[in-house]
């Protein structure tokens, strides 16, 4: 069983990402060793995201390649991991004869006996969600790195139980890594080298610690974790915009190496659907948390989620949420048609009744619009002057640096004699849909 090479493939949001660098450490100190070619693994496991129903499809997809290269090499060990495994848990096995092992987002220490049980000629399954599981003790094997960005997951779970959402179904219950093993984790990977690291949560607001003494805050974390260096620079994901707090702008306000850029879901600009999502504010309040933002942290950039046609969404709920787009000017957007996903609130009590074709029209309206926005925004960059953190070279071309700003855009720049790791001052000059290019200066 030693010696056996692994190859993790990893779909969905940075939490699944972030997991499969820990499950990759559980199989190295295992014994185990990681491949890049999917050809020479001996196991296979995918990390999969159950989010919308497309992202299940395409996993489904790509399971029939794995069956391909069992085929070849009947020794091969497939397994899943993640959110679809735990929504699906051993009905997959029926489903997808390909599949040896399935695992739950909790339970991946137990993978090395998961995996011995395979080994002995049964399938193996375990999909229970934990209370208290954080891995806190686990340092991910940052196997897929930059060397100069990674991804520290600091709380998981969520409680939220938006009636859209599957997550909360698939992640259980909120928990918290204590503030300690964070602030050295970051510590480790800045005498690493690393120069950014992204605090990850699916509610990052709702990180709390007790340390006994008292309750650490995100906003007190966060600032624990600036602390290390100015040279370190402090990104996190994803806000509530229920709960972002006061504090916590204050506090990126006090430090520069904490990231000007917060990514704010909104999911709809009607209050009316807000309140049928489970969301916890209104249209006005989410409008006066950006108005706070803009004061406190003048030049923050702004992103956001937007779901179209969620269940009962009117015509007028639609252009509410164009007309709120309008408003904040997001700087960026990930945007998506709903998708029904079982078990959750919505499946249950409302009808997905707003027609696919009109989804896809709505959907493209707020693509374009954003677009639009996108647009406004790179263009106001221009004749500015970024600090930016380098993490390599241009993949179209070795003449230039790529890196990104505080924002959080993309900057390309013909190089320097500065490496990758380095911040330099890069004036804007010209801008492409997804890029500022510019020169240091
Ligand atoms: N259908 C479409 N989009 C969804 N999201 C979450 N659940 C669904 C769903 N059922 C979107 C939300 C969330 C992002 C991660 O995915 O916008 O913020
Ligand atoms: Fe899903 Fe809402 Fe939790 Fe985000 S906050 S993970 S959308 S339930």
């Amino acid at each position: 069983m030693k010696n056996k090479k692994f190859f993790i493939e990893t779909y969905g949001c940075q939490m699944n990402f972030s997991d499969s660098e820990i499950v990759a450490s559980i199989l190295e100190k295992e014994g185990f060793g990681s491949t890049k070619e999917i050809k020479d693994a001996d196991m296979i496991l995918i990390n999969t995201c159950s989010i919308r129903d497309h992202a299940e499809q395409r996993v489904r997809k790509r399971l029939e390649f794995m069956q391909s290269l069992k085929k070849k090499n009947p020794q091969l060990i497939v397994g899943m991991l993640g959110c679809m495994a735990e929504r699906l848990k051993k009905q997959l096995l029926e489903e997808e004869h390909v599949l040896d092992l399935i695992a739950g987002p909790d339970s991946y220490r137990e993978l090395p006996q998961l995996l011995a049980e395979v080994e002995s000629g049964r399938k193996a399954v375990n999909t229970l969600l934990s209370i208290d599981e954080t891995y806190a003790d686990i340092s991910p094997l940052r196997y897929d790195s930059n060397g100069i960005s990674a991804f520290i997951s600091i709380m998981r779970g969520c409680e939220n139980y938006c009636a859209y959402c599957v997550v909360p179904h698939v992640r259980g219950q909120e928990r918290s890594r204590s503030a300690d093993s964070i602030r050295k984790e970051a510590e480790d990977l800045f005498n690493r080298g690393f120069r950014e690291i992204t605090l990850l949560g699916q509610n990052v607001n709702s990180y709390q610690w007790d340390t006994g003494e008292g309750k650490i805050s995100f906003a007190e974390l966060l600032e624990q974790v600036a602390m290390v260096s100015p040279l370190l620079r402090i990104r996190f994901a994803t806000s509530h915009p229920k709960d972002i707090s006061y504090e916590l702008l204050q506090t990126m306000s006090r430090y520069e190496n904490i990231c000007k850029s917060i990514h704010l879901p909104v999911q709809s600009g009607s209050t009316h659907m807000l309140d049928h999502m489970n969301r916890g504010y209104t249209r006005e309040q989410y409008l006066e948390r950006i108005a706070t933002i803009r004061k406190i942290l003048p030049g923050c950039a702004i992103s956001t989620d937007i779901i179209a046609g969620f269940c009962d969404e009117t015509e007028e709920d639609h252009k509410e949420t164009l007309s709120l787009m309008q408003e904040v000017s997001f700087d960026y957007a990930f945007m998506f048609r709903y998708s029904e996903r079982p078990d959750t609130l919505a499946a249950e009590r409302y009808k997905d009744n707003v027609p696919e074709g009109v989804k896809d029209r709505r959907l493209s309206e707020i693509i374009d619009l954003q677009q639009r926005l996108s647009f406004q925004s790179n263009k106001e960059d221009v004749g500015k002057t970024f600090e930016v953190l380098i993490e390599g070279f241009s993949k179209r071309s070795v003449d230039f640096f790529y890196g990104r700003n505080s924002q959080n855009k993309v900057v390309v720049f013909p190089v320097t004699i500065n490496k990758p790791g380095e911040y330099v001052p890069v004036k804007i000059h010209r801008f492409t849909s997804a890029t500022l290019i510019g020169e240091a200066c």
